[in-house]
């Protein structure tokens, strides 16, 4: 980090309490005093005030360690563990100088508050100074081992809990645009094992270790019951965690997505496109799917949306591929699942996708009990990316009326 030499500070008499101790309250101050020592060496607040905002605290927990008393001298260290778009996570620690291991350490996430009191983003001269590398100021992925494998995920926001799961041959950001608008929950989104910044072992593919990797990373982040949303395969592996897993689903958002299993050509394609990724390597996926994948409209008009989706496909690794399209080849048949779903329900659909036509999409959602249909003008196959704004507000109506 090129914050420079670690703050010290003398703690006075009036910083203690009745008894001549640190306390919670002195060391919220110690510890942000400390800390905006360290930000004025660099950018200093001004990075903040001239983009028309201010860093709120939005929670800090103190974990005590030693005794500490009036005319101890601390040493403060401050290490960044998140760097999100508006918010960040710092990690503080506090120990006597002259004495042994640390004093007590800070845990501390800040949020930029804008104008208007809503959250802005954080100036980007701030992460740099506190030695975020450049990747992290747009990527705010954590990395967790679930059953034995590295697996990513986007975790951001508090409240009650959804669940993010993308399709093929895509990863945790294409639900992003929408994930980022909804705030008031607790959005966690993966990596489904074999994509994105997730380990990509060779074997071990079904939907039913989709399923449970998931399972195991709500235990490890803690979310009991999740509102699980998934598109397109993200749905087949919504569908399996359902079916293995009911306990741990709250509601569901199918979006882009179909129950029954692939067709006899259905298979016979997904073993032509495993061999050809085994011959040629991935390469030609991009081009051959982005026509499939986004609506007309989206490809001649949204270059922004193209570029994005393009750099999705393009970044995927051959062993995550192949093993996803060995799990979609041989998922079982939903169809048979969807009247006995006895959870909340939204089905979304594209009015231009041609992978599930909207009439496929009805037909699914009139087949659960009580689930309501929506159709996302303009959309093609990926609609929280094509139409992010009408896809958020549809699910954010949809997540208002669970609570
Ligand atoms: C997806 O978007 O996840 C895929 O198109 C699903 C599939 O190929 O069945």
């Amino acid at each position: 980090m090129s914050t420079g030499a670690p703050v010290e500070l003398t703690v006075y008499p009036d910083d203690c309490d009745a008894f001549g101790h640190v306390n919670h309250a002195t060391y919220l101050k110690l510890f942000e005093r400390a800390r905006w020592e360290v930000l004025e060496r660099g950018p200093g607040m001004k990075a903040f005030h001239s983009q028309g905002s201010w860093p709120a605290v939005r929670k800090a927990e103190v974990e005590f360690l030693q005794q500490i008393i009036a005319g101890d001298r601390l040493r403060f260290e401050i290490e960044v563990e998140r760097w999100g778009e508006t918010s960040f996570t710092v990690r503080q620690r506090a120990r006597k100088i002259g004495g042994h291991g640390v004093a007590a350490e800070l845990q501390v996430v800040i949020v930029a508050i804008g104008r208007d009191g809503t959250p802005a983003l954080l100036p980007t001269e701030v992460g740099r100074f506190l030695g975020v590398r450049a990747s992290r100021h747009t990527d705010a992925s954590q990395q967790f081992t679930v059953r034995n494998l590295v697996v990513a995920a986007d975790v951001s926001g508090d409240g009650p809990p959804v669940l993010f799961i993308h399709g093929f041959p895509l990863d945790r950001t294409l639900w992003r645009p929408v994930a980022r608008t909804l705030t008031g929950w607790r959005r966690i989104a993966p990596d489904l094992r074999g994509f994105g910044l997730s380990e990509a072992p060779e074997n071990g593919y079904a939907m039913s270790e989709y399923a449970d990797d998931l399972a195991a990373l709500l235990d490890i982040v803690g979310a009991e019951r999740v509102v699980v949303c998934g598109l397109s395969m993200g749905g087949y592996v919504a569908f399996e965690l359902y079916r293995r897993h009911a306990d741990r689903v709250r509601a569901l958002v199918l979006a882009n997505t179909r129950a029954g299993a692939d067709s006899a050509d259905g298979r016979a394609g997904r073993d032509a496109m495993i061999a050809r990724i085994r011959r040629d390597g991935p390469a030609f996926l991009a081009d051959a799917m982005l026509p499939r994948l986004l609506a007309p409209s989206s490809l001649q008009t949204e270059p922004e949306v193209v570029r994005r989706v393009r750099a999705m496909v393009s970044a995927q690794r051959a062993d995550g591929l192949v093993g996803a399209l060995t799990a979609m080849r041989d998922r079982a048949d939903s169809t048979a699942l969807l009247p006995t779903i006895a959870v909340p329900t939204l089905v979304v659909a594209g009015s231009d996708d041609q992978l599930i036509p909207p009439t496929d999409a009805r037909a699914m959602a009139e087949a659960i009990p009580n689930a309501h249909f929506a159709t996302i003008p303009g959309a093609g196959h990926l609609a929280p990316i094509e139409q992010a704004v009408n896809t958020a507000r549809v699910i954010r109506e949809f997540l208002e009326a669970l609570l």
